[in-house]
């Protein structure tokens, strides 16, 4: 059966960088289910020619594109003009992808490529139009809500309680786009599939874990958009806590969808509320701007986004109990990478000279998500010759050389939307348990003074007394 994917807000930055290059891809590998139609939903004057015109000038220039493939994905792409204020819109809109249809019974996608405040107003608008109407099974009727997903807990879950309202957990698709990453979806198989880490994987062989998200520009031409929003909210509510629930998950019971998100739902409401930790003597949080950001285009006088947070949290389950888990993200530090890395213990007595010092290194497991994907088994070697000096070696493995190139994550989140498959998609009950804790994280942030740093650095000197050990045991990947 025919599959219409109905991007809304298809004129917009998303679509042509990252939902084009996916619809394309999956379509041209035969990687959906059958037959599909894109059609882009945007107010402006457009028309079929123009919208694919405008495609084919913004496809981006690491896009191999042959250009038969692209000429024929072009032929099942549309462009419906509809304004997603009014009714009448999106009466047009039904009428328009009825007729796209040909009168044929079609599966249907909506991707919400619009600005948060219209994603309640469309989904209200699609269902009064009788757009999300599905029959037991086929046709479906799918929703596709982008990110960010409510301010807060309780915006996010006003916006849960009215989408729910309107159509099933099973149409409601949340993304969070680092889920789409092979580096993320090896995390369950690494751990699982493989006998001799899971053992180590708990309080009793595990020190620290930490969770970098670094950016290595400033806002750029994006401060309106991130001044609102900042560290918390853009990277730690829900990329760095969704990378947290899938290193520290128990084993699910099998891997369907429910099965993977119980999992990963009761790891979030583990994480220690900040407000708990108050009375603690150590600072646990710690939030910085970039020197210079209140002089960025846009960026309004006297701001206190902040663009740097770093934050010691506790799993307080019996797992992770006394772990100290570290989550720092930041704008304008000296590299761009995503990674966790999994600390381990010391041995229980050394015959290599005291660490006291600091000299001798823990050993680590490094999962690099972005951008050099792979992961990297630290341990200690002896230097050949006379004498223990140790020197620190690594097993690695790289993504690029054992798979060369791999889907993007846009594709394969749209291939499983197709395919009905939610696993990588955040449940209601998960992202209000993001929220909940972010909000105490926000909460106690705000009492916190608004430290700075200079751009190119590893942020604020007082994160490194987030450490119990010693100075600069920060990963730098
Ligand atoms: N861009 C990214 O890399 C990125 C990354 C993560 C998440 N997101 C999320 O993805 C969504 C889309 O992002 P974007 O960057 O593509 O936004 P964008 O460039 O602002 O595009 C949104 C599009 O929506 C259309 N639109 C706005 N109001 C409308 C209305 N009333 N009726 C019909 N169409 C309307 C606009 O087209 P017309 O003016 O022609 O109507 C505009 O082109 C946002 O929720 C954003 O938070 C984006």
């Amino acid at each position: 059966m025919l599959t219409q994917i109905v991007i809304l807000g298809a004129s917009g930055d998303l679509t042509s960088r990252k939902l084009t290059p996916a619809v394309f891809n999956a379509h041209c590998q035969g990687l959906f289910p059958g037959p599909i139609q894109m059609v882009g939903v945007a107010r402006r004057e457009w028309d079929d020619a123009y919208f694919r015109q405008h495609l084919s000038d913004a496809m981006p220039s690491d896009q191999p594109l042959e250009q038969g493939l692209w000429e024929e994905f072009l032929q099942h792409v549309s462009y419906l003009r509809a304004h997603l204020d009014s009714e009448e819109g999106y009466a047009a809109l039904a009428q328009g992808l009825d007729q796209l249809a040909g009168g044929e019974a079609v599966n249907r996608v909506f991707y919400l490529s619009i600005k948060p405040d219209l994603f309640l107003p469309s989904v209200r608008g699609l269902h009064g139009a009788g757009l999300l109407q599905q029959a037991y099974q086929e046709p479906f009727r799918r929703v596709v809500v982008e990110k960010p997903f409510g301010t807060d807990l309780q915006s996010a879950s006003t916006l849960n309680r009215a989408l729910l309202e309107l159509m099933g957990e099973d149409q409601l698709y949340r993304i969070d786009h680092y889920l789409g990453k092979e580096t993320v979806q090896n995390i369950l198989a690494f751990r699982f599939r493989n006998a001799f880490f899971e053992p180590l994987w708990n309080q009793k062989h595990v020190d620290l874990v930490q969770v970098t998200v670094a950016e290595d520009m400033g806002v750029g031409s994006r401060a309106g958009y991130y001044d609102e929003s900042g560290a918390l909210r853009d990277i730690v509510q829900n990329h760095a806590l969704q990378l947290l629930a899938l290193v520290a998950m128990e084993p699910p019971a099998n891997l369907d969808a429910d099965s993977i998100r119980s999992e990963k739902v009761k790891v979030l409401q583990s994480l220690r509320p900040p407000e708990a930790m108050i009375a603690d003597p150590d600072p646990h949080i710690v939030r910085a701007q970039y020197e210079g950001y209140l002089q960025e285009d846009g960026v309004p006088v006297g701001s206190l986004t902040e663009t740097y947070i770093a934050a010691r949290t506790y799993i307080d389950n019996w797992r992770w109990g006394g772990v100290p888990i570290l989550i720092r993200t930041g704008k304008y530090l000296p590299a761009r990478f995503t990674s966790v890395q999994v600390q381990f213990r010391m041995p229980p007595h050394s015959l290599f000279g005291s660490w006291a010092e600091c000299h001798l290194r823990p050993n680590a497991i490094t999962l690099r998500i972005q951008p050099r994907e792979g992961i990297d088994v630290h341990f200690e070697v002896k230097e050949p010759g006379s004498g223990q000096n140790m020197r620190p070696a690594a097993l690695t493995f790289d993504y690029d050389s054992l798979f060369g190139r791999r889907p993007e994550a846009y594709q394969r989140l749209l291939q499983d939307v197709v395919a009905g498959d939610q696993s990588l998609f955040i449940r209601s009950d998960e992202v209000e348990a993001s929220w909940r804790w972010a909000d105490g994280v926000r909460q106690v942030m705000d009492q916190m003074p608004m430290l700075s740093y200079p751009p190119k650095t590893w942020g604020p000197k007082q994160a490194n007394a987030l450490f119990r050990e010693c100075e600069g045991m920060w990963s730098k990947e």
